[in-house]
């Protein structure tokens, strides 16, 4: 494909310290030189991108940058054969939108090694229903179930539980039978909240900070997509020897806690990352999203945006305003 082909692209740019995005025609020999070139369909939203789209240099260090952390789309020229002109694939994570242009772009170019070919029977408005939320609240099931966690032992609670990871935990997890207790900051929500699945649904309020190391275990297991506080809250009310996965950091990266839920009640903490682990491990998650894993609440529920619609929902997430899945369609 002629490396002057022009494709539509939302770039986000700094001016004086002051970060703004906007739609602009770049070239494809601006992209990085790499294996795959991806006509890109769809790049879901995700609070990685509301990062990079406002300057955050712990996310993207220069810019001018398309942002956009993951995307499905066409193969359109492949130089390594394990890729193939003309195959659907799925890429999220590693360097894409970060500091490599993503799934914003009309066209991404990427290593064979970050591309997951879609799998049978789906599409790709779908994958990125999904997206790397649903990836990484497969993820976060996927680690507790390892440990352990069973429906019989007791409720599991679910932080964050609108948002885009938070929302599939929930109905996931419903979904395999657990008794999921939402925790969320938005009212408003709670009937969307039990559509999802939850069997309950209380304010971030029920993990406000105590002072006392140990509380009374209300959950046998959970998942925690904020960081910070409720994290450490929840910890204390976690049943001897229950699971918790965390993912985000929405409500802080620092993590002050007391070693005694693990010493005294054999809690185990466990870590997500849905960025840097190996295909194979992100291809047995979009497997099971696209069959027995399918959460078709979500699914229903999922908004496409145009372009110009970026800079809204990317502010939502900001805010803590965002809920459920957001797709970019590129077609709009
Ligand atoms: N480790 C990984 O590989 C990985 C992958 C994807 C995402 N993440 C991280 O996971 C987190 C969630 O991502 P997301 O895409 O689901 O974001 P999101 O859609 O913005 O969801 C986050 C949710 O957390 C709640 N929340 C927001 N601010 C809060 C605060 N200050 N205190 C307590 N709760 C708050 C809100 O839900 P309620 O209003 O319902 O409480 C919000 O909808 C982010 O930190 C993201 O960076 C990590």
């Amino acid at each position: 494909m002629a490396n002057e082909t022009e494709f539509k692209a939302w770039l986000v740019t700094e001016n004086d310290g002051q970060f703004s995005g906007e739609e602009v025609i770049r070239k494809v020999s601006d992209l990085p030189e790499d294996d795959v070139l991806i006509r890109v369909r769809y790049s879901s939203l995700n609070y990685k991108d509301a990062l990079s789209a406002s300057g955050n240099r712990g996310v993207t260090r220069n810019y001018p940058h398309t942002p956009g952390i993951d995307a499905f789309g066409d193969v359109i020229e492949s130089a390594d054969d394990r890729v193939k002109p003309g195959q659907h694939v799925i890429v999220t994570g590693y360097d894409l939108g970060m500091n490599t242009d993503g799934g914003f772009g009309e066209y991404i170019r990427v290593p064979a090694g970050w591309c997951v070919p879609m799998p049978d029977g789906w599409d790709g408005i779908k994958a990125m229903t999904y997206g790397t939320a649903g990836l990484t609240a497969g993820l976060c099931v996927s680690k507790i179930l390892m440990a352990g966690a069973k429906p019989e032992q007791g409720k599991v609670a679910v932080t964050g539980a609108t948002g885009a990871v938070g929302s599939v935990c929930v109905e996931l997890l419903s979904g395999l039978g657990f008794d999921v207790v939402a925790v969320s900051g938005k009212a408003d929500q709670a009937s969307l909240l039990e559509e999802l699945g939850a069997k309950e649904v209380v304010g971030r309020d029920a993990l406000n900070p105590e002072k006392r190391p140990l509380l009374k275990p209300v959950f046998a297991n959970g998942i925690d997509t904020v960081g910070g506080a409720p994290l450490a809250e929840l910890l204390k009310q976690i049943s001897p020897g229950g699971s918790v996965s965390c993912c985000g950091l929405v409500a802080g990266p620092q993590l002050e806690t007391t070693v005694l839920p693990f010493i005294l009640r054999g809690v185990n903490l466990l870590g997500v990352d849905s960025v840097e682990i190996p295909l194979e491990d992100k291809a047995a998650v979009w497997k099971m999203l696209a069959g027995e894993w399918a959460c078709p609440v979500s699914e229903q529920h999922c908004r496409t945006i145009a372009r110009r619609e970026l800079p809204e929902s990317l502010g939502a997430f900001l805010k803590g305003e965002s809920v459920g899945k957001i797709v970019l369609d590129h077609s709009l």
